[in-house]
C-alpha cells in the first residue's frame, strides 16, 4: 500500500518514521518546502538497514508523485507556540487547508484521507466541505492521541502499565476536550472505582492540558512523538481492515443527538474508512457534556473565513 503524507514538519516525518519502522506501507512526503520531504526521505531510507524494513520512503513538492495512495495524512500547517490555543491557528491553517486537500484528493481520488492540521475539528469540516469527499473516507487524528494522554495520566497516577489501561478522551480536540471516567479502565475496574473524585479530576486535568504542557517545555512547537505514533495507530487499522473501535473526528450525523458535526467519537475503523460511529450507553451528564463540546466546535466554526 501507499501512504501519502503532507506537511514533512515534526508530525508528518514523524508519523513517516513510524509508519515506515512498523512495515505498514511505502510512505510519500510532501511539501511546500523544497528539499525538506527529500532530504528526511532520504535520510529514513539510510535507516532501512538498520532497522530492516521493506517499504519505501520518498519526498517530493509534486502532487503527481501521491497519485493513488490508499490513505492521505494531512498534517501541513503551522503549530501553536507557548500562551496559544490551538484554536489561535485557524486563520493561517485555513488557508494551506484549502489548498492541501483539492490537490490531494486529485491525486488520490480514492484515498482514505485523516486530517491532523488543527484547530482539528474545524480543519477537517472545512476538508469535508471543500472536497465533497464522503463522510467515511474522510476523518481527523485527535482523540487517539488525546485517549493516550488520558492512559499517561492514570498510569501514572495508579502506578500501572499502558497495557491495562483502556481510556476515552472524546469531543473537541481543543479547549472543549471530553474525558469519559466511567468508560476509562485498569483491568477492566473504571477508574472511578479506582480513586476518588480529586483524583480523577487530576487525571482529567492532566489529559486536557498534557498538549500545552508539552508546548510550554519545547517553547518553538508542539508535541509530534504521541501524535505521530496515534497516526500510524489509524493508518494500521485502515490498512489492516481491523475494524478496531477508538476515538477518531468523525462525521456525526445524529449519533448523541448530534447533527451534521465533525469531533471525536469512539469510531470502528476499516479499510473503507469510518465503518461505524459507535454510540456508548451515557448518562444525562456526560451527554450534556459532549453536547457541549460539540457546541465549542461550531462556535470554531463560525470563525472560518468564507
Ligand atoms: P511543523 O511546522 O513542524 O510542520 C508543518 C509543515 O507543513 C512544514 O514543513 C511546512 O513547510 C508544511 N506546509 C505548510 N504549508 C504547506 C502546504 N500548503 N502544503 C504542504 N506543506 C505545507 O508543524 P508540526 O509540529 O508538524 O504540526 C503540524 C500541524 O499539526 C499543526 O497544525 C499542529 O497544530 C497540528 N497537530 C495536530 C495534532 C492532532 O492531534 N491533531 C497533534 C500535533 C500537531
Amino acid at each position: 500500500p501507499k501512504v501519502t503524507i503532507v506537511g514533512a514538519g515534526n508530525v508528518g516525518a514523524t508519523a513517516a518514521h513510524i509508519i515506515a519502522s512498523k512495515n505498514l506501507a511505502d510512505v510519500v512526503l510532501i511539501d511546500v518546502a523544497e528539499g525538506l520531504p527529500q532530504g528526511k526521505a532520504l535520510d529514513m531510507m539510510h535507516m532501512r538497514s538498520v532497522e530492516k524494513f521493506t517499504v519505501h520512503v520518498t519526498g517530493t513538492n509534486d502532487y503527481a508523485d501521491t497519485r493513488d495512495s490508499d490513505v492521505v495524512v494531512i498534517t501541513a500547517g503551522i503549530a501553536r507556540k507557548p500562551g496559544m490555543t490551538r484554536e489561535d491557528l485557524l486563520g493561517v491553517n485555513a488557508g494551506i487547508m484549502k489548498s492541501v486537500i483539492g490537490q490531494a484528493k486529485e491525486a488520490s481520488p480514492n484515498a482514505v484521507f485523516i486530517c491532523v492540521t488543527n484547530p482539528l475539528d474545524v480543519m477537517t469540516t472545512l476538508a469535508f466541505r471543500e472536497s465533497g469527499l464522503p463522510a467515511e473516507r474522510l476523518m481527523g487524528m485527535g482523540g487517539v492521541l488525546d485517549s493516550s494522554r488520558l492512559s499517561f495520566a492514570v498510569c501514572e497516577k495508579l502506578g500501572c502499565e499502558p497495557a491495562a489501561v483502556e481510556a476515552w478522551a472524546v469531543g473537541a480536540h481543543g479547549e472543549g476536550m471530553v474525558c469519559w471516567p466511567r468508560f476509562t479502565t485498569v483491568d477492566g475496574t473504571p477508574i472511578t472505582e479506582l480513586m476518588d473524585e480529586a483524583a480523577v479530576a487530576e487525571v482529567v486535568q492532566r489529559c486536557v492540558k498534557g498538549g500545552a504542557e508539552v508546548v510550554a517545555h519545547l517553547k518553538t512547537g508542539s508535541a509530534y512523538y504521541a501524535p505521530g505514533a496515534s497516526i500510524a495507530k489509524m493508518v494500521e487499522a485502515i490498512l489492516g481492515d481491523t475494524h478496531e473501535i477508538m476515538s477518531v473526528c468523525a462525521h456525526i450525523d445524529g449519533q448523541y443527538g448530534i447533527d451534521d458535526l465533525y469531533m471525536n467519537v469512539p469510531v470502528r475503523l476499516g479499510r473503507g474508512g469510518v465503518e461505524e460511529v459507535v454510540e456508548f450507553d451515557l448518562d444525562d451528564e456526560e451527554l450534556a457534556a459532549l453536547r457541549a463540546s460539540a457546541d465549542s466546535v461550531r462556535a470554531g466554526l463560525a470563525n472560518l473565513p468564507e
